[in-house]
């Protein structure tokens, strides 16, 4: 029975879960509100849903296709699918490099977050003014052990669970983790709705101002779409490689999504009422608003029942390292996964080497909000560096390689068996689907990527 091969996902939900843990993670819980933020809450968010249909999730959907068609091997599965064409063949080492680099320095911000949890269970938060908080939060990043310290035991943990395996440690790991994460996200919107003035945080968040868009918003949108569903990398052909062949890709692809964007959306519930709850505090503080702002909120507004301060922030950032974890497995696995079955190391130390490469780049990265802050290379720190290669190079050009691949490489009664699996499945949406991959996709990321590296300009 193919469900007891401990080499795939056990079930379908399991299935579901895993791909849906590494879509969720700190792009949810914590850039995406930064994003919001910045772009005037719901127009950001609109468009953002509109990437996350057209582009996203056929992108998606088309890395399970060749994911689960390679079967088990997915350095192989592009050249399988593609009936042999040698020259797509160093396609498989995509997610093998991208898993190294994004865990690299998306670590480095779990590691914080870790730390911040440490810092709530030991009531570290109490007594704090908000002048405390952005003075401890740059002093502890731009430290050059302690963070490096916390991102090397998120690095670790991640490694623990996938030298467990498929089954025993990835699809356990978010069976898990994605119930207790959307536990506490429930109890925290709840806490947040009560608040005073959340009213004003609903509206930022749900009600559009169209005046604030432009072009920079249209690329953050597109940019956030891909980062948050974790496409354009190879993460989820490496998934979908221990996918069952009964599972139905096109509503797995479909579920994940709708996971996600109401993670996103329910994080987002989370934090504006809260921020708004202080009068005179804006929600577009950028990046620092998860560590400066929201501890600091937390403590005011909470501030005369000490528990309920103390139970928030801990709930809060145990939810955001749940969130980085079930997504930094699948990074780990990524490249894991290639050392384990191409070079045949064992599970567990294919998982060891791959970490340890990821916590010396990870310590680059750390360093560059210390000491390192001079080092750059093409004008950026290492962190910039990495974030901008992986969010802004690989992923749009992942995506944009996947789409001529599935679209027009591959013959298309191989990819229509995939996603109805072998014509058992009605999917009314195949043509849809299929024009996407073909048409849409590939000219509306190639348009957006030559903008952003300024290739063409019409959108600034
Ligand atoms: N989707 C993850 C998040 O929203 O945090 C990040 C991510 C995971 C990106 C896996 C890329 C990836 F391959």
């Amino acid at each position: 029975m193919k469900g007891n091969n401990k080499n795939m996902f056990a079930s379908k939900v399991g299935a579901i879960l895993a791909a849906a843990g590494s879509a969720v993670g700190l792009g949810n819980v914590w850039r995406f509100p930064t994003e919001a933020g910045a772009h005037g809450g719901a127009a950001f968010i609109l468009i953002y849903v509109i990437f996350m249909m057209f582009f996203a999730l056929p992108v998606m959907i088309t890395e399970f296709a060749i994911g689960r068609h390679g079967g088990n091997n997915v350095t192989h599965a592009f050249e399988k699918m593609s009936g042999g064409k040698r020259g797509w063949r160093w396609m498989g080492l995509l997610p093998v490099v991208s898993g190294i680099f994004v865990l690299s320095y998306y670590a480095v911000v779990a590691g914080w977050t870790l730390f911040y949890t440490y810092e709530a269970l030991v009531d570290g938060f109490s007594g704090k003014s908000s002048e405390d908080f952005a003075a401890d939060f740059v002093a502890f990043s731009s430290d050059s052990l302690q963070p490096v310290f916390w991102m090397a035991v998120i690095v670790a943990m991640t490694c623990g669970i996938v030298a467990l395996g498929v089954q025993r440690g990835i699809e356990r790991g978010a069976k898990i983790m994605m119930p207790l994460l959307f536990l506490f996200i429930l109890v925290l919107v709840a806490c947040s709705l009560t608040l005073p003035n959340a009213g004003d945080g609903m509206r930022f968040l749900f009600h559009p101002d169209f005046s604030k868009v432009d072009g920079s918003l249209v690329l953050s949108a597109m940019g956030q779409a891909f980062f948050s569903l974790s496409v354009g990398l190879g993460c989820l052909c490496t998934y979908a490689c221990y996918f069952r062949k009964d599972v139905d890709l096109m509503k797995d692809g479909q579920s994940v999504a709708c996971i996600d964007t109401l993670v996103a959306l329910l994080s987002g519930l989370i934090i504006f009422p809260a921020v708004y709850s202080i009068p005179g505090l804006q929600p577009d503080a950028g990046p620092p608003l998860v560590f400066i702002t929201l501890p600091n909120v937390f403590q005011q507004v909470f501030g005369g029942v000490p528990w309920l301060a103390y139970l928030f922030s801990l709930l809060f950032y145990l939810l955001l390292v749940m969130a980085a974890l079930t997504s930094s497995i699948s990074m780990l696995e990524m490249s894991a996964a290639y050392f384990h079955k191409n070079l045949r190391l064992p599970r567990p130390l294919a998982a060891v080497v791959v970490s340890l490469v990821c916590m010396l780049f990870g310590t680059f990265c750390s360093w560059s909000f210390g000491d390192w802050r001079d080092v750059t290379l093409f004008g950026m720190g290492f962190f910039d560096l990495f974030d901008f290669f992986v969010a802004k190079l690989i992923m749009p050009i992942g995506g944009l390689l996947m789409c001529i691949f599935v679209g027009w490489v591959v013959d298309e009664r191989v990819l229509r068996a995939e996603i109805t699996n072998n014509g058992t499945l009605r999917s009314p949406l195949y043509p849809l689907y299929r024009f996407i991959i073909r048409y849409l996709a590939p000219v509306g990321i190639f348009l957006i990527f030559a903008n952003e590296l300024g290739l063409l300009d019409f959108l600034k």
